[in-house]
């Protein structure tokens, strides 16, 4: 976690600052603004066609205003009921990365199908004279239809930009496609053709490259394979879905890499590098464009009409919708999640609201109504959406569950999708060392293969799988998955060796030699946002130097959704192979790193970089092209078996002067996890927590005990006389797109005295203002002396007026009452389901 520092500056933020001042990033102070003249023109990609246009007006002439109304908004499953789309004929719902069906992230692919028929049935209910107007539900299949049990998943984007193989994009958005059609879902917000400037941005794998060369060329190939090919019968025919470019404009070029933060660049670089990909995407007949979350030189995209509207509408001629991103409405100068005619005006056609359709509804028609939204600027919204509807034959398709496809459910990861899968894993890898030539390896050895990523599906598939940080998984939520080891195992028996699976390296025989399989853990978005690029996790390196001691070689497979500082492993290691996130299909790692059983070289490498790799852990913005430009791989690197992959030792000096920055953990192992304190405050004064017992007054007592460990958790225990808290605090920290997000505080905690009076949770922010829940009845209903656990969003303090955006306190607790509690962990976490308000 890194949200904004507000007041806390570290060494690692002060270095930061001197390398953007260094940098021509920082001409803040002279607004530049759009000309769309400079920008491209394209064909606008699908013609008009006068009779959708007529139909378009013949349906709309019939609509109330109300009905106008609806079709611009979207709502989340997780927030809506079929039901509530009947009565208010909203035009759209997606599944946000943790709504499914029946709350249930891992629910059977039938149970998508039911729901789909449910919300579809909703929006074409005549009963009192509602008009029938096909409903969209929107998803995330950002690598494949990751949302679903069972469905291929795809390398992440910075994989398949290491293809450099277009042709294979496209089959992707098919096999993707047609798998979102056997769950009954029309449209997917794909893909992401960010031009990634910087690699501490959590998004990182979400892009392509770094360099706007392969963007039209991707972006093409991926909307014409989710859409089919325009200008062919099988445009938007039933074995397709609608397409979404993403995110317009600038998500890749945030200073620090800040997720949904501020774009200074020039219009130069934000049309040549951030826009490359979108003339392709218009030309190839993308039917929707999500505006981004950042800003532009101060500006919120979903308010920038320049660039949604005179930009992409007018002068590239885009005549599909443009549907905002989650409640980035909601951030518009002015607006709030329930209130954003700026963002209608601006040229937004369909907010995503997923939580707030109803308000947002509500003040939306009042808008209208009053003026504040021209009824010119509605029609068009929803002229827009009404097309797309139309050109992908929504009115003429039978309910889900009857079109082709759908409830096919063997063609979810058929074989011949996951061919497709393994080949673009096989394509996507990066070889950066091979000491002596280690690689390929002989079948027919005894091969150790140990990391925490060897035998792990969930980790090698990373962020938006199954849910949305893609965290928790295991190898049973993969049917049809293969791990890495897996894929080994497979090549190596074949050939009469053994693999044997020892993620902790312990082996009681020798191996020929080790593959150690290693990186980061899943994140999506903001929470993989980092300080910088230095891998700090040393289990890996710990392996490897541990089997080099041992003389056995070893071969590094990484893991990761950027480049990554890994000179210390690379020192390590005989072979390294940069894998990025490359899904379900495993066995593509084997394909090339294992010789045939004859001993041929089965498949070589074909991947390059299309992301720069740093030499240090602060070359964060290191892109082809810059003017100090001094990668340690430069972009396009990448060995084959018939290069010399000898390497000098690295230097092991990271330049980093501290690791500093928040990580999400508030408190853990005993104590406050910096930069927070844990403080007991009574009467006024606050006391900081150092000691195994702290008094604090009379009326409260913090004391260490041991839950798992020694000392591992604070006990506090209230007298009853007078009113004391205890809390988590710090300076100052930015948690709104946690909150937006629909992150959540989760408290491992014990009640060991029931409480005898009222209690209450807080949050402070900057103001001083303390925002209080009433937990009494959370912790009245606990079992005493039991650990458990409790998530409470952000949001409720939001709502209930706190401003999440400068909070000095993430928790507290408060009574006057007589109770003792326990607490062990304190730290964000995303709403998988169980989040609450109390
Ligand atoms: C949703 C995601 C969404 C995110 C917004 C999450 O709760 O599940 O789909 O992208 O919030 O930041
Ligand atoms: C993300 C989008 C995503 C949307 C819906 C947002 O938070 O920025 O990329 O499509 O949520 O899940």
């Amino acid at each position: 976690m890194n949200t904004a520092f507000l007041h806390r500056v570290s060494l690692v933020a002060l270095l930061f600052v001197a390398v953007s001042c260094a940098t021509p990033a920082a001409n803040d102070n002279d607004m530049p603004t759009i000309n769309p003249a400079n920008w491209p023109t394209t064909t606008g990609g699908v013609p008009l066609d006068p009779a959708i246009e007529a139909r378009i007006g013949e349906i709309m002439a019939t609509m109330t205003v109300e009905e106008l109304v609806a079709q611009t908004i979207q709502a989340d499953i997780g927030s809506i009921t079929p039901e509530e789309v009947r009565e208010y004929r909203l035009g759209s719902v997606l599944n946000g990365g943790n709504s499914a069906p029946n709350a249930d992230v891992r629910a059977p692919a039938p149970e998508w199908v039911a729901l789909a028929d449910e919300f579809y049935a909703a929006s074409m209910d005549t009963t009192g004279g509602r008009k029938a107007i096909p409903l969209l539900w929107g998803s995330d299949a950002v690598h494949g239809h990751g949302n679903i049990v069972g469905a291929t998943v795809f390398p992440h984007n910075i994989g398949l930009g290491a293809m450099r193989n277009p042709e294979l994009m496209r089959q992707i958005g098919r096999v993707t496609a047609i798998e979102m059609l056997v769950t009954g879902l029309d449209w997917t917000f794909a893909p992401t053709i960010a031009v990634v400037r910087n690699d501490r941005w959590g998004r990182t794998y979400e892009g392509y490259s770094e360099d706007p060369e392969i963007l039209p060329a991707y972006s093409r190939a991926m909307v014409e394979g989710l859409q089919g090919t325009l200008g062919s019968d099988e445009f938007l025919d039933a074995n397709h879905v609608i397409s979404t470019a993403k995110h317009f404009i600038g998500d890749g070029g945030t200073r620090d890499g800040i997720d949904q933060g501020d774009n200074y660049d020039s219009e130069a670089d934000l049309r040549d590098n951030h826009g490359a990909g979108y003339p392709a995407a218009v030309e190839a007949g993308v039917q929707s464009v999500m505006a981004s979350f950042n800003t532009w030189h101060d500006k919120k995209m979903h308010g920038h009409e320049a660039l949604l509207t005179q930009v992409l509408k007018e002068r590239m001629g885009f005549n599909g919708f443009v549907v905002g991103d989650w409640n980035g409405h909601g951030q518009v100068e002015g607006c709030e999640n329930t209130s954003c005619a700026a963002s209608m005006n601006a040229g937004v056609d369909m907010f995503m609201a997923p939580d707030s359709w109803r308000g947002l509804y509500e003040n939306t028609l009042a808008q209208v109504q009053s003026g504040e939204i021209p009824r010119e600027r509605l029609d068009d919204a929803v002229r827009r959406i009404l097309r797309v509807k139309l050109r992908a034959g929504m009115f003429e398709k039978a309910k889900p569950s009857a079109r082709p496809m759908a409830g096919d459910y063997d063609v979810l990861g058929a074989p011949e999708h996951l061919e497709v899968a393994r080949l673009a894993v096989r394509e996507s890898l990066v070889l950066l060392k091979n000491q002596g030539g280690l690689l390929p390896l002989r079948a027919d050895q005894r091969v150790l293969v140990a990391g925490d990523g060897a035998d792990d599906i969930g980790k090698q598939s990373g962020g938006w799988t199954l849910s949305w940080q893609g965290t928790g998984n295991t190898n049973a939520d993969f049917p049809g998955g293969v791990s890495i080891y897996a894929g080994l195992r497979e090549a190596i028996e074949a050939g009469g060796g053994t693999a044997t699976l020892s993620v902790d390296g312990t082996y009681s025989q020798a191996p020929d030699v080790a593959v150690v399989v290693f990186g980061e853990d899943p994140y999506a978005e903001f929470m993989g946002d980092r300080e910088h690029v230095d891998f700090d996790d040393d289990r890996g390196l710990n392996l490897l130097r541990s089997f080099k001691e041992a003389g056995i070689p070893t071969v590094a497979i990484f893991l990761s959704g950027r480049a990554m500082w890994v000179n210390p492993e690379m020192n390590a290691a005989d072979a390294f192979v940069a894998a990025w996130l490359p899904g379900s299909q495993g066995g593509g790692v084997a394909d090339v790193l294992v010789r045939t059983p004859g001993g041929d070289v089965a498949h070589d490498f074909k991947g390059k970089l299309s992301y720069s790799w740093p030499r240090t852990a602060v070359q964060v913005k290191l892109n082809r092209g810059d003017a100090d430009y001094d990668p340690l791989f430069a972009y396009g690197y990448g060995l084959t078996y018939g290069d010399d992959g000898d390497m000098e030792m690295l230097s092991e000096v990271s330049g980093l002067s501290d690791d500093g920055g928040d990580s999400g953990v508030f408190f853990a192992a005993g104590e406050a996890a910096a930069p927070w304190s844990l403080q007991g405050t009574s009467g006024g004064t606050a006391v900081t927590v150092v000691d195994a017992v702290t008094p604090v007054g009379d009326a409260l007592t913090i004391r260490s005990v041991d839950r798992a460990a020694q000392e591992d958790a604070k006990q506090a225990t209230w007298s009853g006389g007078a009113a004391a808290a205890v809390q988590v605090s710090g300076e100052a920290m930015d948690y709104a797109r946690e909150s937006n997000g629909d992150m959540a505080i989760a408290i491992q905690y014990r009640v060991d005295a029931a409480p005898e009076g009222n209690v209450a949770m807080f949050v402070t922010d900057a103001s001083g203002a303390q925002t209080a829940l009433d937990v009494t009845a959370l912790f009245a209903e606990a079992a005493i002396g039991e650990w458990t656990q409790s998530d409470i969003k952000l949001s409720c303090f939001a709502e209930a007026g706190a401003d999440v955006a400068a909070l000095t306190t993430v928790l507290g607790i408060e009574t006057s009452a007589a109770f003792a509690l326990s607490l062990s962990d304190v730290r964000l976490a995303s709403n998988e389901g169980r989040a609450i308000c109390p």
